[in-house]
């Protein structure tokens, strides 16, 4: 199937990144958020990334303004109605999307199909409550969208196999490279990342070493682009309870459980870069 037209539910951090990413390589994109004020601002995002880009000579202005042309923003899901293929990005609030997922089914048409950008909620039961579980998948981007070349296809036990032969296609067409997973909680990168990075969190409960030296022995010592306490605020401290709780939930093992820090700060607003704190400061 071939896609054109592609919606993407929600313009925060992760939805707005992906609704970017679609328009700039070619797609027909429209987004909706569920008030003006959130739509505004997710559009501004998209609009100074280009910008950047511009400004750097990645784009020429004539390419940032056939960018803009196409996408547009909505608060309203009735014009998804002709969308090939629909990306859901709202919270990760397994209620929410239980909400949205049966809307959608009812406002597309039958063909198209719908994936979730969730990182680790349970993509069967989204397909589950829609009257096309074949034509449901996971497609699960990573911070910072635009720029992350992985993308984690995410076969649920009804997904058709054209399903993920076209979601596939379409990542390939995005610039990414799609790997596959099964759906279990987590799926491959945050079954691994997410005990790494409570790991950490429990390092400086326990007081074995400091922030500073903890993030820089993990960029120096392993080459990675980020320490774990940079990388977490980068996430979302939100984001990666969420992520720890739904994987423990699903296999009850220690590894995945919250560390204590990790939810006194959500509790407290502490989200990182974000809400300008988190284990470091932003304002
Ligand atoms: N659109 C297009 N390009 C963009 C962009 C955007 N919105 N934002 C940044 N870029 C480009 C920049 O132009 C720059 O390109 P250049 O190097 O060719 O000039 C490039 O991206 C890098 O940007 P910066 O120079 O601003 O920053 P850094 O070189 O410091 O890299 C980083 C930033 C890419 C975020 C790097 O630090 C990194 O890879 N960090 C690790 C991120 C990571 O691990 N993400 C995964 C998190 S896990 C996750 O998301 C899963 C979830 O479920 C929890």
């Amino acid at each position: 199937m071939a896609i054109r037209k592609v919606g993407v539910v929600g313009a925060g951090l992760m939805g707005s990144g992906i609704a970017q990413t679609c328009a700039q390589s070619g797609y027909e994109t429209i987004v909706r958020e569920v008030n003006q004020e959130f739509l505004d601002k997710g559009i501004a995002r998209i609009y100074s990334a280009w910008d950047m880009l511009a400004s750097k000579g990645k784009l020429s202005q004539g390419q940032v303004d056939e960018n803009r042309a196409r996408i547009h923003g909505t608060l309203d899901l009735a014009d998804f109605a002709d969308c090939d293929l629909v990306i859901e990005a709202v919270l990760e609030n397994m209620e929410e999307k239980l909400r949205l997922f049966p809307a959608l089914d009812r406002t597309l048409k039958p063909e198209a199909i719908i994936v979730s950008n969730t990182s680790s909620l349970n993509v069967t039961q989204m397909g589950a409550v829609t009257k096309r579980p074949d034509k449901v998948c996971g497609l699960h981007f990573f911070n910072p969208a635009p720029v992350m070349k992985l993308v984690e296809v995410v076969r649920t036990i009804s997904t058709s196999e054209e399903t993920i032969e076209t979601v596939k296609q379409f990542a390939v067409s995005l610039g990414k490279t799609p790997v596959l997973a099964k759906d279990t909680a987590g799926f491959i990168v945050n079954f691994l990342l997410i005990p790494y990075l409570l790991a950490a969190i429990r390092m400086l409960e326990n007081g074995m070493a400091t922030r500073n030296d903890i993030d820089t022995a993990m960029k120096l010592g392993c080459g990675y682009p980020m320490g774990p306490f940079t990388l977490l605020d980068y996430v979302g401290l939100d984001t990666t309870l969420w992520a720890a709780e739904a994987i423990y939930d699903e296999y009850r093992d220690p590894l995945y459980a919250p560390p204590p820090l990790l939810r006194r700060m959500v509790l407290s607003g502490m989200y990182g870069r974000k809400s300008g704190k988190g284990f470091y400061d932003y304002h």
